[in-house]
């Protein structure tokens, strides 16, 4: 279970950074908004607009099932995909998993710049931020080994101290 599985809300940076740890790894990166619009043929935004936020989780769900049993992945996540219980057992099992985080104030400036998440379409503000933040904290919380806040740090920087402390706990576990 050598994998890598980055959660977080939206705008902590889980596919930039993921990418740079990947490489710095050797490992392949993936990320499964991507994979659900490679296998939908949609964009998220088609998804959520078409047929609602249900259909998106359960093709959440569906793309974790892919992953299971491979190897030397580092997996980028939806900002949701830790409130399906079964979801975050089985990316538990996957491997690591990195929770980022950011001040409100950063992820706000993060997701401004583009209309890719629909949950953010009506209200790109700090209250809509926070609000979801304290949903979705517990669920993040419980699900992660390793805790890494990316406010203030560069793609670049993030990533290397993540390596950094990944490689410390494999060396800690196998001693
Ligand atoms: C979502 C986050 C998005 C994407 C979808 C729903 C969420 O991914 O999966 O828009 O529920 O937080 P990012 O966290 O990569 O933006």
């Amino acid at each position: 279970m050598s994998n890598v599985v980055l959660i977080g809300f939206m705008g902590t940076g889980k596919s930039a950074i993921g990418r740079v740890v990947a490489k710095i790894l050797g490992y392949q990166f993936v990320d499964t908004d991507q994979m659900v619009e490679e296998i939908t043929g949609l964009t998220i935004n088609q998804i959520f607009r078409k047929y609602g936020e249900i259909r998106f989780r359960s093709e959440e769900s569906l793309v974790i099932n892919k992953l299971i049993g491979k190897d030397n992945l580092v997996v980028a996540t939806g900002g949701g995909m830790t409130l399906n219980e079964a979801n975050a057992e089985k990316l538990k099992k996957l491997g690591k998993i990195v929770l980022l985080t950011a001040r409100p104030e950063i992820i706000l400036e993060r997701v401004s710049r583009k209309n890719t998440r629909p949950l953010l379409a009506k209200g790109k503000n700090l209250d809509n931020i926070n609000k979801l933040i304290a949903e979705r904290k517990e669920s993040y919380i419980r699900c992660a080994d390793i805790i890494f806040d990316t406010s203030g740090r560069n793609i670049e920087e993030s990533a290397e101290e993540i390596v950094k402390i990944l490689k410390e706990e494999w060396i800690d576990e196998k001693s």
